[in-house]
């Protein structure tokens, strides 16, 4: 039997939210397994797993009468399991239930005041002088209450904001507990997989391990793997977790783009030959990217240039290596979300991560991409479990496209030299005043505008270096990290100082969303 069948779940029905693999993650780090199913498969048929404790709405981009686009099958909530809606699961739990769902007067995009009016175990603990700040994110509201169920909570412009039936154990929030903006959203998911649902902690990252290293070898078997190796983190730990689960039939390939940041091709070959040990082989392709990459400056071209290129290289370098079935790479769960739906509900395109919305249509190697429903922060807690050390684990993110998406425009060789000396420099003073740990991620972005300065009592007429540097907890939302203004100024002096070609530096002081972490 797997592991996971024997295991209290909670299963989330996912409705095309683009936090739904928040939902999941939140309820791992609870310490409770949990799956993702879309509501097209809960069809007349679909028949739940005796071991699954509680059901999870998701939100999404519908509307509750498009019964059209709505296949679930409305019988599930009556399968004397506990049930939680989120947002539009919210809605969908009080239209079945008889209440009614209308386009509000007033949407709600953003923070919210929701006020307690009756007592819930939902809400043990959440509210503080019975107010809290949570996060919504809707254009339609719940207007009239379901038969038998109270109102718990309620906002200025969602009267109906929490709901119950403590009886049937439905429950019905309008905002999203799941993301960090709202403030104890996860004691909501607490108290209703461990006071409701009753299950107990049965999930850690230890099993998350034994649970992947599981699934690659069952997948794989006797075949070969190569494995996209970039030295971040995602992919040294795709690495890790390959070696330990398949050994020697693991070869990882190094390809620099030209477009890494400085040094950095030869940090990996030292790291990950030199003293990890692993199978390594290492390509120069830098000629290859920049002459593909020649006058292109729209951001989606480009990444799907990268992306191509990417796969062929490694296809031809399979094919040197008998038996090579599988391409190994670090996908991660923002980098799909914000390409493509995963479960196949409907979700809006954010852009083509590299690895996955830049893969040509036919491929002559199936994907293996263990990491591709944990985020961030989940994948580092795997590396430690799998003894790698820290410096590779605490490493900011670096996208596969690398460079080319930190430089708006066309590409030249002129320009990807300022931009590694400008990143380095950034990146050094942030380490040597301790600021590198307190971000999620740091670069430098070469723009392209030319400004006019002054130098030396002479004009100059230079690039414009634009610094961003966030944080997160994972990658999908995001805030400016804010500097003292003694350290920016070293910073622009520093970069200013050394390196020709670039007269001004300035910040970035947008939060994501609206804005995305890259540039492009
Ligand atoms: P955005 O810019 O979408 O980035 O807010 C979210 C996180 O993903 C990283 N990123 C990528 N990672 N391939 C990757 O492996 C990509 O094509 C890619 N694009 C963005 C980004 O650096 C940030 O950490």
């Amino acid at each position: 039997m797997r592991l996971e069948d024997s295991l209290q779940k909670i299963k989330i029905i996912d409705f095309g939210s683009q936090f739904t693999q928040l939902i999941a993650r939140k309820i791992r780090e609870i310490g409770i397994y949990c799956e993702i199913i879309s509501h097209n498969k809960i069809n007349k048929n679909y028949k739940l797993e005796r071991n699954v404790k509680g059901l999870i709405l998701s939100g999404g981009p519908l509307n509750v009468y498009q019964s059209n686009k709505i296949k679930f099958n409305k019988n599930i909530l009556f399968a004397n399991i506990p049930v939680l809606g989120i947002c539009f699961g919210h809605q969908i739990i009080s239209k079945e239930m008889g209440g009614k769902v209308k386009q509000s007067k007033s949407r709600e995009f953003g923070l919210a005041k929701v006020i307690k009016i009756n007592n819930s175990i939902l809400t043990k603990n959440f509210f503080s002088n019975n107010i809290n700040n949570v996060w919504m994110s809707h254009a339609d509201e719940v207007i009239k209450l379901p038969k038998n169920f109270k109102v718990i909570a309620k906002t200025n412009n969602s009267k109906l904001c929490i709901i119950e039936n403590s009886k049937d154990k439905l429950y019905g929030i309008q905002f999203h507990p799941e993301v960090t903006h709202t403030n104890r959203g996860k004691i909501i998911l607490k108290n209703f997989v461990f006071d409701i649902c009753k299950i107990k902690k049965n999930w850690s990252p230890k099993d998350q391990k034994a649970k992947l290293i599981k699934e690659v070898r069952n997948k794989v078997g006797n075949s070969k793997v190569i494995c996209a190796l970039s030295g971040g983190v995602d992919s040294s730990v795709v690495a890790k977790l390959l070696s330990n689960g398949i050994g020697k039939n693991l070869t990882c390939i190094f390809v620099n783009t030209g477009l890494l940041r400085k040094d950095e091709e030869n940090q990996v070959v030292i790291t990950f030959k030199k003293k990890f040990k692993i199978n390594l082989i290492y390509v120069n392709a830098e000629k290859q990217f920049l002459s593909k990459l020649k006058n292109i400056s729209d951001p989606e071209k480009k990444r799907k240039i990268i992306g191509n290129l990417f796969i062929k290289i490694f296809e031809k370098y399979a094919k040197k290596i008998k038996n090579v079935r599988f391409l190994a790479q670090g996908t991660l769960y923002p980098d799909l979300i914000e390409s493509k739906s995963v479960t196949g509900s409907q979700t809006s395109k954010i852009k083509s991560h590299h690895n996955v919305g830049g893969l040509p249509k036919k491929m002559n190697l199936k994907l293996l991409e263990p990491l591709k429903y944990l985020f961030k922060d989940e994948v580092r807690k795997l590396g430690l479990e799998l003894n790698l050390n820290k410096d590779i684990i605490s490493r900011h993110p670096f996208p596969g496209p690398g460079l080319a998406i930190r430089m708006p425009g066309t590409i030249t060789k002129e320009k990807i030299k300022i931009l590694k000396e400008a990143d380095y420099y950034f990146i050094k003073a942030l380490k040597d005043n301790n600021l590198y740990h307190k971000i999620w991620q740091a670069y430098a972005a070469l723009l392209p505008v030319k400004t006019v300065g002054v130098m030396g009592d002479n004009r100059t007429y230079e690039y414009l270096c634009l610094l961003r540097a966030i944080t997160s907890e994972d990658g999908m939302t995001a805030d400016f990290f804010e500097f003292k203004k003694s350290f920016m100024q070293f910073v622009s002096n520093q970069i200013i100082n050394n390196i020709r070609g670039i007269n001004r530096v300035v910040y970035d002081i947008t939060s994501k969303p609206p804005s995305t972490i890259e540039l492009e």
